[in-house]
């Protein structure tokens, strides 16, 4: 970090949580380190006994390597663990669900978080793939439910997608961005609903390929992961897809589209897939890389890449096991 500005947040608000497994207590740890005050509630006993042990060493953890800005038990002292929903919610501004991915779970605690939150509290739930309109879809107070999907470990994986259905109002979103912004966990808000949003998706797409390739005896899981690991993943964890081909190809991404379009649609045809780079939606693409980044900065931009991606490789040969 330093990812976390340590409480510098312009408006604490109380926030509640719903679920203490991965998600709900990586999400304590950014919202207490980012200033809030968090009641988190999790239906079985043992998991509440353990998770603000749990924080804590997270909040270790990411202070041994200089990641948070406040002392670790500082931050911890602003995460509450509550026996019922009921307390979780009270006075609370901002409420995440963090229960399994199951719709029926997911419903009957929306529909109780509906009857008990404060009227003006925004609902999210954390759901990987079950949208808004699947488990709020019959609540007098829709209005204010959404889809907040975090990556994971939230408190390092610093994204937040956020997937309004057609019913939720504009003030709910704004009011989420504006939240998810306070605890810099930058928020993409994802225009319309669809079975895994954008993160699934894109995640989605490799391992597809993933899996096809082992079974069909092209490569190992290792091979594979070794691939990820020290080749598209490590790019990736400095710049995007897009970023990735533009920087790779002199001329940009269109020239890309042009020479290497053909083979990925060949590529995705194999799969049964018909969605070739048309000359439209590549100049749109296209469009949008020159607006960031224009076509003369080129040869900066692919140095500043390098340089990022020496400073990683240094790091992970200095880091210990
Ligand atoms: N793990 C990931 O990589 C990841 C990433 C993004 C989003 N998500 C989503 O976040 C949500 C939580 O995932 P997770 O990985 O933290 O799951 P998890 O299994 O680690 O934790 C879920 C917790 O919810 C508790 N719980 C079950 N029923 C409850 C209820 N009625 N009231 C309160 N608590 C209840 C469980 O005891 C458990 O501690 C899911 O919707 C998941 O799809 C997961």
């Amino acid at each position: 970090m330093a990812i976390l500005n340590g409480g510098e947040t312009t408006h604490a608000r109380k926030v509640a949580i719903i679920g203490a497994g991965s998600i709900g207590t990586g999400l304590a740890v950014v919202y207490s380190h980012a200033g809030h005050t968090v009641s988190i509630f999790d239906a079985a006993p043992a998991q509440r006994q353990r998770v603000l042990q749990e924080v804590r060493r997270i909040l270790y953890d990411l202070q041994e390597f200089g990641l948070v800005a406040l002392p670790a038990d500082e931050i911890v002292r602003k995460v509450q663990v509550v026996d019922n929903l009921n307390d979780a919610v009270s006075s609370a501004e901002f409420i995440h669900e963090c229960a399994p991915e199951d719709l029926g779970i997911k419903r009957r605690i929306m529909k109780e978080l509906d009857e008990v939150a404060p009227a003006n509290a925004v609902i999210a739930s954390a759901s990987s793939a079950i949208t808004a309109s699947e488990f709020a879809d019959r609540l007098p107070g829709r209005a204010r439910c959404l889809v907040a999907h975090p990556g994971n470990p939230p408190y390092l994986l610093r994204v937040m997608e956020i997937v309004p259905a057609a019913f939720t109002s504009e003030d709910a979103v704004r009011r989420a961005l504006s939240f998810m912004a306070s605890a810099e966990l930058a928020p993409i808000r994802v225009r319309r609903e669809l079975n895994g949003f954008v993160f699934n998706r894109l995640q989605g797409a490799v391992l597809r390929e993933a899996y096809c390739l082992v079974r069909d005896g092209v490569a190992s899981v290792e091979e594979i992961d070794r691939l990820v690991r020290d080749g598209l993943g490590l790019r990736w964890s400095v710049i995007g897809p897009f970023e990735t081909v533009d920087l790779n190809t002199r001329g940009g991404i269109g020239r890309h589209a042009r020479i290497l379009g053909p083979a990925y649609h060949a590529m995705g045809a194999e799969r049964g897939q018909d969605d070739p780079w048309t000359q439209g939606l590549v100049s749109e693409i296209e469009s949008q890389r020159r607006a960031i980044m224009p076509l003369d900065q080129w040869d900066d931009r692919v140095r500043w890449r390098n340089r990022k991606l020496m400073s990683l490789i240094a790091a992970r040969e200095s880091e210990q096991d």
